[in-house]
């Protein structure tokens, strides 16, 4: 089958049903496809049950729905084995597993956990904790007036005290795409170890764990496609072995005592409680939709819609756009100001047209300090969207200073 655009839209009710909603906010969250939605009511209507605990079928046949995504985890991310997959609730809990799991146990003081700048906050609070705990240092690497690591320093900033590096692929406020793979080389240099936040990778573009020698990576569900509440920490098997338990409790023992407890093997140790079963599930089913659309397809869609609003709006009077000029060095994401105008005021005047937008600090503030801007509009894509919702946002945009009575 030949992939079209009007193709993906169909596959989107909320998008199909709303011709008047233009939805630019994806790099928040993705809306869903229908196979998703009705994998989600299948499942409820007549596969549920708890997971790992029942020798009954209904019991079994849920446990093996559940690992089978576990399977699809791996292949989509070229990782080595199914073990490496760890379900967590989100990109959210998955630093704050790998901070207080690999993190904690491991630091002491005198050591430097390295992050960059241009981290979302949950990149950054868990690594704030634990090295307080621990008395480890915290220190950032620079970025450039477009959201960028600045790589001359990398040398200097990872050094022989550097135990963890961990840094986004794609940055969320600007739409940076990071040079994450010489920051995994010089990481390994120095025997430290790299986590990657693709949050805002893994849903545009395929990612090879192996191929990158990366150590760990997390990212959500819910912005690819799948239901929210669910997300994923990869890590390799031989890191994982190196881990505490951050959550205990239910599932993940072994045995019992009363002092004292076992633990059960990788990955079921790190995923306490019964977890969000048919989020999971729901999550394999956009794996599958991401598979039958395919990066490629997704990617240049994205590219083309990215330049195309790039374009259009850098044709705009009393608009400057931030990050990267270059398009080869961003992601699906704009970060832009209005002149003169509150971000939040845009969004507001946007809402009137139906054009859904985001503004903020994108849940970045140290980046946003850096870059000298307290809030942004931002616009972000997803292969659903078209060149007729950008010219609506367009439309929308030029009325936003006459509104306020700056123009006639
Ligand atoms: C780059 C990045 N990291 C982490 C997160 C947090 O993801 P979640 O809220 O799904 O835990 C986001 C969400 O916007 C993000 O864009």
């Amino acid at each position: 089958m030949t992939m079209t655009t009007s193709w993906v839209r169909e596959q989107f009710p909320l998008i199909h049903n709303n011709q008047s909603l233009v939805y630019l906010d994806s790099a928040a969250t993705t809306q869903k496809p229908s196979q998703v939605i009705r994998r989600l009511a299948q499942f409820n209507e007549g596969e549920h049950a708890n997971i790992h605990r029942g020798v009954y079928d209904l019991s079994q046949k849920a446990t093996e729905a559940y690992d089978k995504v576990r399977q699809q985890v791996k292949y989509l991310i070229h990782a080595n084995r199914d073990e490496e997959i760890i379900f967590t609730k989100g990109t959210t809990e998955s630093f704050n597993l790998l901070a207080y799991g690999y993190g904690l146990p491991n630091l002491k003081a005198g050591d430097e956990v390295v992050i960059s700048l241009a981290e979302h906050h949950s990149n950054i609070l868990p690594w704030q904790q634990v090295c307080r705990m621990t008395g480890a240092k915290l220190v950032y690497l620079p970025v450039d007036d477009t959201g960028r690591i600045r790589t001359e320093v990398l040398d200097e900033v990872i050094s022989e005290r550097t135990k963890i590096v961990s840094v986004t692929m794609i940055s969320n406020a600007f739409g940076t795409i990071q040079p994450v793979r010489e920051i995994i080389e010089r990481a390994h240099e120095v025997g430290a170890v790299c986590a990657l936040d693709g949050a805002q990778s893994v849903p545009h573009q395929q990612i090879h764990v192996q191929g990158l020698d990366v150590d760990f990576i997390a990212f959500s569900a819910h912005k690819m496609f799948g239901p929210t509440g669910v997300g994923v920490l990869y890590g390799k098997y031989e890191l994982l072995e190196k881990m505490e338990p951050f959550m205990t409790g239910g599932d993940m023992i072994e045995y019992v005592e009363q002092q004292s407890s076992t633990f059960a093997p990788i990955p079921t140790r790190f995923e306490a409680g019964t977890p969000n079963i048919e989020g999971v599930v729901g999550f394999g089913e956009a794996i599958t939709f991401i598979q039958q659309i395919g990066y490629g397809f997704m990617t240049e869609q994205e590219n083309k819609l990215t330049a195309y609003a790039y374009e259009r709006l850098s044709n705009m009077k009393h608009i400057s756009i931030h990050g990267p000029i270059d398009l080869h060095d961003r992601g699906p994401v704009i970060s832009f100001s209005v002149n003169g105008v509150h971000p939040h005021d845009v969004t507001t005047i946007l809402n009137e047209d139906h054009v859904a937008i985001r503004a903020g600090h994108h849940c970045a503030q140290p980046l946003m300090k850096e870059m000298g801007l307290p809030s942004t509009c931002r616009i972000s894509f997803a292969v659903y969207n078209t060149e007729e919702e950008i010219d609506r946002l367009i439309e929308s945009l030029g009325k936003v200073r006459k509104w306020l009575g700056y123009e006639s």
